[in-house]
């Protein structure tokens, strides 16, 4: 088997859990390179994941930081472009639906070299979203498409895509598996001054929801009006668009919500696994709450992770206090959740798609 030389692109918090069992299976046999775009950059938005998950220093930061979609994007390509044709990988590995997915995916299709995208065929269906344009685009060009579920291998057969798919399963259930025994749940909740059942956890921050201040304020009215404290942990642009549209002195004045910095990994899952129900709008954490067996309030109208709605483990409501209301009232807990992520192994078949696309001799 050749030894691939694989340059690997993340830069948003998501990805860093989904890298993180990756770069271990990989640099088992092979070279990787890791780069940072900077798309996030605060501490507790990136270097806490990078320190807890044991992920290598990345060996280039673009340092791109915030700004508009096209300039996010456009900054960091001519970066890209050159680091690519100065160290002439075998490919490029993306991971999920950021602009630093994009950037990394055009940036190498376009001088020819083959990317593979992790977590490809996901949808919503829903073009408003800018991830749903960041998938679409990338799986169109990607070269090995790495679908963490059946529906996602379904989704790209629909858009025609066949050559080049495998079902590896979900990344994020080896990192939950391979963290969870070293999660002292009881030290979090003491952190957070919370009983085990004792809350609801919340996060929010897709730009549809936390952009809007008419979905932010029916989202704050439902938290609110809970039975149990919500123990909420505020992503950055929410906490601005909080404070922008009025609705802060609500929420710090409020006896049932507690907001919360942005909390690392393994306080995510710590106060996940404890909590009465998770109520969010991230896409990630409605699987690691099915991982655990956490009923989830998805904040939104729709999913990309359908299974875990059919399955009787997630409810959509959007952002409509009513519906959350509702939702809330009548958490389910179904006697089952058969094994729709994959077994937990899925980095290993991802190495393992890799070397048979461009394991043979050059
Ligand atoms: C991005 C992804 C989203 C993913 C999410 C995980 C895109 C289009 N969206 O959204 O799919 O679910 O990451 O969190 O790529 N900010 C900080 N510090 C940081 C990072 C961001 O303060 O370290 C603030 C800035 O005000 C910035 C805003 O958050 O403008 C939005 O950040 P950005 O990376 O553009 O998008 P996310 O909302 O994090």
């Amino acid at each position: 088997m050749r030894k691939l030389k694989i340059i690997s692109v993340v830069g948003a918090r998501p990805q860093f859990i989904k890298a993180a069992p990756v770069c271990k299976a990989l640099r088992a046999n092979h070279e990787e390179i890791l780069v940072h775009s900077g798309q996030h950059y605060d501490y507790a938005m990136s270097d806490v994941f990078f320190e807890q998950l044991g992920i290598p220093k990345p060996d280039f930061n673009l340092a791109v930081g915030s700004g508009s979609h096209a300039r996010q994007t456009g900054e960091m390509m001519p970066m890209l472009e050159e680091l690519f044709v100065e160290q002439a990988p075998d490919l490029v590995l993306v991971y999920g639906d950021t602009n630093t997915t994009l950037a990394a995916g055009l940036s190498a299709a376009k001088i020819g070299i083959p990317v593979a995208h992790v977590e490809a065929g996901l949808r919503s269906f829903n073009r408003r979203m800018p991830e749903e344009i960041n998938r679409i685009v990338v799986d169109h060009l990607s070269d090995v498409l790495l679908c963490p579920t059946r529906a996602s291998v379904m989704n790209l057969e629909a858009e025609g895509i066949g050559h080049g798919v495998h079902l590896v399963g979900d990344v994020m259930l080896d990192t939950a598996r391979f963290f969870a025994e070293n999660i002292d749940s009881s030290a979090t909740l003491d952190t957070f001054e919370v009983e085990r059942n004792g809350y609801y956890f919340a996060t929010v921050h897709r730009a549809g929801n936390s952009d809007s201040a008419a979905n932010l304020g029916a989202i704050v009215e439902a938290f609110n009006q809970m039975d149990k404290p919500v123990i909420w942990a505020v992503h950055p642009r929410t906490l601005k668009n909080l404070a922008e549209f009025g609705l802060l002195g609500q929420v710090q004045a409020s006896e049932m919500i507690r907001i919360v910095p942005p909390v690392s990994y393994l306080e995510t899952i710590g106060l996940l696994r404890s909590a009465c129900a998770l109520l969010t709008d991230s896409g990630g954490m409605q699987k690691e709450a099915y991982f655990f067996g956490i009923p989830c309030v998805t904040l939104r109208e729709e999913t990309e992770w359908v299974e875990t709605v059919e399955l009787g483990w997630n409810k959509l409501t959007g952002a409509d206090t009513n519906r959350i209301l509702a939702a809330v009232a009548s958490l389910e807990h179904p006697l089952s959740r058969p094994a729709v992520y994959g077994d937990g192994h899925a980095a290993q078949a991802i190495v393992e798609a890799l070397e048979s696309h461009y394991g043979g001799n050059r």
